[in-house]
């Protein structure tokens, strides 16, 4: 054993080194080369107060570093609310790819002035530079000074100076420290099958939103381009730089004013442009279970019944393309998993309030004169996605050839129809499968084959590919200061074009669609790439609505742009069972969950590639219980890894699920809220602290919902956790018992392998149920308690949300304010919600005598019904009454 044990250990290890090496195909050039250009000037510009509009003119004959300078461009300045400016600069003469409405609608722009805007637009005529500055304090937000615009037709630079160690975040999908580090780092925007998520590459998915942190406020700025782009953090001197190279479209950027007090306004304000996350189903909240590899049915339900005898909850079964015939969407392997016992799982799954869930791929198998409908169909429609030559688009992923779901096809007229028939006819309980929810993946989207295919399998399918490229790619050393001589326009090149962004993919077309490919609606690859996942994410959204008319929808996707929250949830894509992935796990979600709008996140628990081990499995439990979204995944050639495998793990997972679930209806009512306004469900440090400046680089700690601090213990293998506490106080979650921030460092010895730090923040007034449960339906038949944990100046807050659960319309809900102050409890709302439960009882923290008097609704409590435990300084006050009406608990 041991011997095949250090053997893993080591080919892990090998696999992740170089996995983590970034590999660098971008273009470099020389900054003081780019900041010599002549740029713009502006002229003709009329400023009405809430709107400015100008022509840049370009000065000289400009830099023609990648192409020919766009001789004039169209400035347009707008004041769209009081904490929001938009800027745009587009080509004067001709329409450059923007990101479609039908992706991002554009925010409603309300009637402001200047004079009550948070941030203000400020110009230098020639050449042309602009800065984004607070009113109040005139601090300077963002500036291009010294730093010539430059607007190319495949190259567009703006750079900003920003002060000597920001404090960046966003700016994803990557791998990075969720504090981003600016001393030479270049995140690349570019969607890509990441296997093994290696830092410093471009993953899944695209999101160009930073948040900018500083004592003096949080600001954001969020650059509405989804073409290909590298954005570079530079330390420069005394000073440092962020600099986007962007490859198309246009410069429209959002400036967000954020606050100076609270860090999350500035996530509702990028909220308000982008979309507030999608309200999801409450069951979405209990354990996911999934593997790629399991080999059949009886593999699957043996699953779920092991779950049931080892007393983990589970809510819902997964089942990967092994499902599938031959890998092929929309079908079912008649042998390995027929249709009637597959049925027979989903019954008993229903029957017992647990869900199913299925992969479903963007790739239809390219199969003419086959009996396969879903290519036949789509085939009828004409809905495929054209090469440059006007043949089909062929790739190479699971089932072999197959023929690319491209993004023209989410635009074609008749897309919808297609993928709404495909749903109706396979997720059906009468003709196919019934499923609760969908998981999309491959929609970067990815193709195995890079061409010219090189494995004898992929050759098979080459005569099918479309023809290889016209020319060869440069070499790595051509010079890339050439000029063009200026008048002279040179073709748009968009297989190889003359900016390389840092594609870890190699070519822009590496591992995917050609970007010559032509889309339905007349867009190419090279425009619409970025976009794929999301628009399958909306194809999918929508034919989820269709076939379960009123209920919310379940769908996760790998790869997202911005907005995706809208419909979707995402997971973090194919991490590795390492100690580095399990903790770069919580800067990925932080990212999602606090930054881009798209709460319903998590990473593949105990970790998709490669082994796991006991002890790394059962901390990814504890920490995966407080991910959104909550899902054990592994790789088809990996070990067994369903958390009933090892003693250790099932207690550690039942210890997290029971807190988790108890938790429910609290991060619940995070949603909601989100939902209502953008407020992010999960919280750096920072959000809370603002001004503590040791909160600002903490990506191995986070807020779980407003109050709960999570503190997993992150080191390989150990039994020991040094974490952060801000100067406030905590309670210890186990014990209830006050626990006091001093602002330094906490450790805790003899973590045992089934036990997280939690602390409850001073302040908070939680609601949880008073017991957990097998299921989420079971779990919502539980009475509530609330624990009450005041903060420094003895007040504390919470809030609690209760719906059907599942509805899109709710006909009644129940949405309470739960305050505390001069020892008094009060809860307080609308009641419209018949959850049929009561409140068990109120557990007062922090209380530092025993009280004389006890108190519920002004009568006293009879002395059994309360309890104090000194030692702990908490009063358990028995309550009983049914949450229908508003009442109050007070001691003194
Ligand atoms: C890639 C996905 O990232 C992974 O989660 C999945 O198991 C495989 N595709 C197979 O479908």
């Amino acid at each position: 054993m041991a011997p095949k044990h250090l053997w893993e250990r080591l080919r892990i290890v090998l696999l992740a080194a170089f996995l983590q090496t970034p590999v660098i195909f971008g273009t470099y050039v020389d900054p003081k080369v780019l900041d010599a250009c002549s740029g713009y000037r502006a002229t003709n510009v009329k400023n009405s107060g809430a709107t400015l509009t100008a022509d840049l003119l370009l000065n000289g004959q400009g830099c023609n570093i990648f192409g020919q300078d766009i001789k004039k461009l169209s400035l347009k300045v707008v004041y769209e609310t009081d904490s929001r400016i938009h800027v745009k600069i587009i080509d004067a003469a001709a329409t450059r790819f923007e990101v479609p409405e039908t992706i991002v609608p554009r925010p409603a722009v309300g009637s402001v002035g200047t004079d009550s805007s948070a941030i203000q637009f400020n110009y230098t005529a020639s050449p042309f530079s602009f800065s984004i500055y607070r009113t109040a304090s005139r601090e300077v937000l963002f500036s291009t000074a010294t730093h010539p615009l430059i607007f190319e037709p495949q190259y567009l630079r703006v750079k900003t100076t920003l002060p000597s160690n920001p404090n960046i975040y966003g700016l994803g999908e990557h791998t990075h420290p969720f504090h981003l580090p600016t001393d030479n780092t270049t995140l690349t925007l570019w969607s890509r099958d990441a296997y093994g998520i290696p830092v410093g590459t471009n993953l899944y998915g695209n999101h160009p939103v930073y948040f900018e942190h500083r004592t003096t406020g949080t600001h954001g700025v969020f650059l509405l381009n989804a073409n290909g782009m590298d954005i570079k953090l530079t330390k420069e001197g005394s000073a440092s730089s962020l600099e986007y190279n962007v490859i198309g479209g246009v410069l429209d950027f959002y400036f967000l004013a954020g606050s100076t007090t609270d860090p999350t306004a500035v996530a509702r304000q990028y909220a308000e442009v982008v979309g507030r996350p999608a309200e999801v189903p409450y069951w979405s909240f209990g354990l996911h279970q999934c593997r790629f590899g399991y080999k059949d049915f009886v593999d699957v339900a043996g699953v779920i019944s092991n779950y049931a005898s080892s007393g983990i909850p589970l809510e819902t079964m997964w089942t990967d393309i092994d499902y599938m015939d031959r890998r092929r969407v929309f079908t079912i392997d008649p042998d390995y998993f027929p249709i009637k016992r597959m049925r027979e799982i989903v019954d008993y799954l229903h029957a017992h309030d647990q869900k199913y869930i299925v992969m479903t791929d963007p790739a239809v198998a390219y199969l003419p004169g086959d009996t396969y409908g879903a290519y036949n169909r789509g085939t009828q429609l004409d809905i495929w996605v054209k090469a440059a030559n006007g043949s089909a688009s062929l790739g190479l992923v699971w089932p072999g050839k197959y023929i690319q779901f491209l993004y023209a096809h989410w635009f074609h007229p008749k897309v919808g129809e297609y993928w709404n028939k495909e749903f109706d006819l396979f997720y059906n309980p009468k003709t196919g499968l019934d499923i609760d929810g969908v998981w999309i993946d491959m929609n970067e989207p990815a193709s195995f084959c890079e061409l010219p295919c090189t494995n004898p399998f992929e050759q098979a399918v080459q005569q099918k590919l479309p023809p290889p490229r016209s020319s060869p790619p440069p070499k790595p050393d051509t010079p890339i200061f050439v000029q063009s001589s200026p008048g002279k326009t040179k073709r748009d090149d968009i297989l190889n074009p003359p900016y390389a962004i840092n594609n870890a993919a190699g070519p822009l077309s590496g591992k995917t669609a050609f970007t010559d490919s032509k889309h339905a609606n007349g867009l190419t690859e090279y425009d619409a790439h970025n976009l794929y996942g999301t628009m399958m994410s909306t194809a999918t959204y929508k034919a989820m609505l269709a076939r379960r008319p009123g209920k919310r929808t379940f769908v996760i996707t790998r790869s997202t742009y911005a907005g995706a929250g809208k419909e979707v949830g995402k997971w973090l894509g194919d991490n590795l069972s390492l100690w580095e992935h399990y903790r770069i796990s919580i800067a990925g979600m932080l990212g999602f969950a606090s930054i881009y709008q798209i709460p319903m996140v998590g990473s593949d628990i105990c970790g998709f590639g490669a082994d796991t081990t006991e002890n790394l499995c059962a901390r990814w439990a504890m920490l995966g219980a407080f991910y959104p979204f909550m899902r054990n995944h592994n790789q088809d050639t990996s070990i067994s890894q369903e958390f009933y495998r090892w003693a250790s793990v099932t207690q550690a997972a039942k210890n997290t699920l029971d807190i988790r679930y108890r938790l429910i209806d609290y991060i619940y009512t995070a949603f909601h809220q989100a939902n209502l306004d953008g407020t992010p469900v999960l919280h750096p440090l920072w959000f809370k602290y603002p001004k503590d400046t040791t909160t600002f680089s903490i990506d191995l700690q986070f807020f779980y919902g407003d109050s709960l601090l999570v503190s997993p213990v992150t080191q390989d293998d150990s039994t020991s956790v040094t974490f952060y506490l801000p100067r406030d106080i905590f309670y210890d979650f186990a014990t209830l018992a006050p626990v006091k921030g001093t602002g330094a460092p906490v450790t805790l010895n003899n973590v045992s392998f089934t036990q997280i730090p939690l602390h409850i923040k001073g302040g908070s007034v939680l609601p949880l149920r008073a017991k957990s449960a097998m299921t989420t339906t079971e779990l919502r038949k539980r009475d509530f308690e609330f624990i009450v944990a005041p903060g420094t100046d003895g007040t504390a807050s919470g809030s609690l949300y209760i719906d059907d659960g599942e509805s899109i319309k709710q006909t009644s809900t129940t949405s309470l304010k739960l305050v505390f102050r001069n020892g008094r409890l009060s809860v307080q709302g609308v009641f419209g919600y018949q959850s049929n439960v009561k409140t068990s009882r109120v557990r007062f923290l922090g209380v530092a005598t025993l009280p004389n008097n006890v108190q519920v609704n002004g009568k006293a409590v009879a002395k059994g019904a309360y309890a104090y435990d000194r030692s702990k300084q908490v009063l358990d006050v028995t309550v009983g009454l049914p949450l229908t009406a508003p009442f109050n608990v007070e001691y003194s």
